[in-house]
This record gives structure tokens, sequence and C-alpha cells, in this order.
């Protein structure tokens, strides 16, 4: 009988593959060195009983279709699953997985970092270094921001906010979180609810954490810009159309803000030029549980997912029911 076959989209960390093999599946890799165009997606889910995906696979209606009459779960090796259309997947009967829990510190330390680049400009400092143009020491040069003892406003306070709050008590800040329910575990650290008006408005540094779902599209508006401090910081290591990009590229060139540190676009991977052209935005490319540790662990809570899957168990990590 021939083995139950799993497809990667691109390559993964050797320990998911390992897991893969060791359950007996035979494991199929994209074999170009880039993302499989939509047509060639269509055609490799639909030889396949499960897929290993990514956050850039777009999964729509059209690729679960094509991969209903045999594949059984895609797995998303990400926290986040926007790129793929839960509720046709639902509806036609295949499972859809993440890999939450093992991403969380991760992203939450590059979600620090991000705001500690943006506060004391570290980007624009790096590139004046490099490009051999500074000239000594000065004392009205690179003026930042204070992040110690000042206020901190998350957006979306789960697993991921949360951590970074546990990061803030450090740095003796005041927390404010909105979400949709008490968080009791922020609140211990000293965390107190806000609505998103008060919230804007009070921080000294904004950072998301909200996945992206039609109620947190564009949800720091023109509106919020208008609201922040001139000194604030918005930090977004969640995902671009969690930010109208009009009115931040507008908050960042009249002085709304004092920056922004950016981890994910609208559009990934093109990064607008009106960002590019900016000094007070650090710009990532989406790295936040980029470390060798956290990324071979998504890989294998993908493969124990499949592996799951495909021997008619619950998966650690459903997403769909
Ligand atoms: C990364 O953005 C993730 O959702 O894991």
């Amino acid at each position: 009988m021939n083995r139950a076959s799993v497809l990667l989209t691109r390559l993964i960390p050797d320990a998911g593959i390992a897991m893969l093999e060791n359950a007996g599946l035979a494991v199929s890799l994209n074999p170009h060195a880039r993302q499989l165009f939509p047509d060639e997606l269509r055609r490799a889910v639909s030889r396949h009983d499960a897929v290993i995906c990514q956050l850039a696979d777009r999964i729509d209606e059209t690729v679960l279709q094509a991969a209903r009459s045999r594949c059984r779960v895609f797995a998303n090796s990400a926290v986040g699953y926007d790129n793929i259309d839960i509720a046709a997947a639902a509806r036609l009967g295949i499972a859809v997985t993440n890999t939450p829990d093992v991403l969380t510190e991760a992203t939450a330390d590059l979600a620090w970092a991000a705001l500690l680049a943006t506060a004391r400009r570290l980007g624009e400092g790096e590139r004046l270094v490099r490009a051999g143009a500074w000239r000594g020491w000065g004392m009205l040069d690179f003026l930042g921001v204070d992040v110690f003892g000042q206020t901190l406003g998350i957006v979306g306070a789960g697993r991921i906010g949360a951590a970074v709050v546990r990061r803030a008590t450090g740095f003796n800040m005041r927390i404010l979180y909105y979400d949709s329910g008490p968080r009791p575990g922020v609140e211990a650290l000293g965390g107190r609810q806000a609505s998103l008006d008060e919230l804007v408005s009070s921080s000294d540094f904004i950072s998301l954490h909200t996945p992206l779902l039609p109620a947190t599209r564009n949800l720091i508006d023109a509106r919020a810009f208008r609201r922040m401090k001139r000194t604030a910081v918005l930090i977004n290591t969640a995902r671009g159309p969690v930010v109208d990009h009009e009115a931040l590229v507008h908050a960042l060139r009249n002085g709304l803000i004092a920056g922004a540190g950016l981890d994910v676009y609208n559009d990934e991977p093109r990064v607008p030029r009106d960002l590019l052209a900016l000094e007070n935005v650090v710009l990532l490319p989406h790295i936040g549980s980029a470390t060798a540790t956290t990324r071979s662990r998504m890989a294998e809570i993908a493969a124990q997912n499949v592996i799951a899957v495909l021997r008619g168990e619950r998966p650690p990590c459903p997403v769909t029911p």
C-alpha cells in the first residue's frame, strides 16, 4: 500500500521532517526556491494527504477545493492563520491547525527589540555608521524617547501581548490593554483594561498583538493616529492590515507620532516605497518567531498536527472544529 504523503510548501526545520518520516509518511518538498504559484499549489495539494503550509501561502477556497478529494489537513506553520479560508475548510471537512505557544516568547522578544530600536533610533544610527557618515558624539544627536517608566498600550492582550507585558514590568512601565474581555494574567502584572480611545491617547508605546480578523482590519486608523501623542511609538508585530497604511504613512511623515517599528506589512514581501523613504520607521522582514529553537518547535508541532489527523486523532492545535 502507498504511504500517505505530506507536501511541504517550503522547507521546514529538520526536526519536523524527521518526525513525519519516523511516522512513516512520505515527505515531498516544493522543488522551487520560491513559493508555489497558485496553479502549482492547487496541483500539488491535490496529490497529497496533508500539507504543511506557511503564512505566505494563500490557501483560499480554490486551493481547498483542489485538495478536498484527498487532503485531510492544512497544518499552518504559524500561530496566525488569516492566510487560510477557515470557513471553506470547515465546510469541505478539511482540518486546519496552527503552532501557538512555542513562538510566544520569541515573538515578544522581537516586539521588544523593535520597541527599543524604534525608541532609540537604532536603524538610523546603524545606517549612518555603515555609510561612514558618523562625525562623532553630539549632545543633540540621535535624541530618542525614553522607555523606562513610560506607558505601554497593548492591543490584544493574549499570549504574546501578555509576554510583552512581562518584559515591560522590568522597565517599570504603566500598562494599559485593549481586548474584548478582561485578562486576569495581565491585570496581575499591573495592567488595566482601557478603551481603544483611551489607550491610543494615553500610551507612549502602542504594541499590536491581535490576530487579523474583520473586526481588527484597519483598527489603527487615521482617527487613532490623530489621538496619539506626538511622541508615541507604534509597534506592529501582528499583521500589516491591522494598521491603515495610508494613515500610518501620513502620521509618520507629518509628525503625528515619533516613529513606528514594523515586522509585518499588507502585501508581504512588498514593502511600500513610502515606508522605505522614511527614517523614523524600523522595518523588519517578518521575523517574530525567527529563532532556531522556536522554528524547530513550530515544525515539530506542525508535524504532530499532521500525524494526528492522518491517524484519525484530534490534533494538538486545531483551528477548525
Ligand atoms: C507569524 O506571524 C505567526 O503567525 O506565527
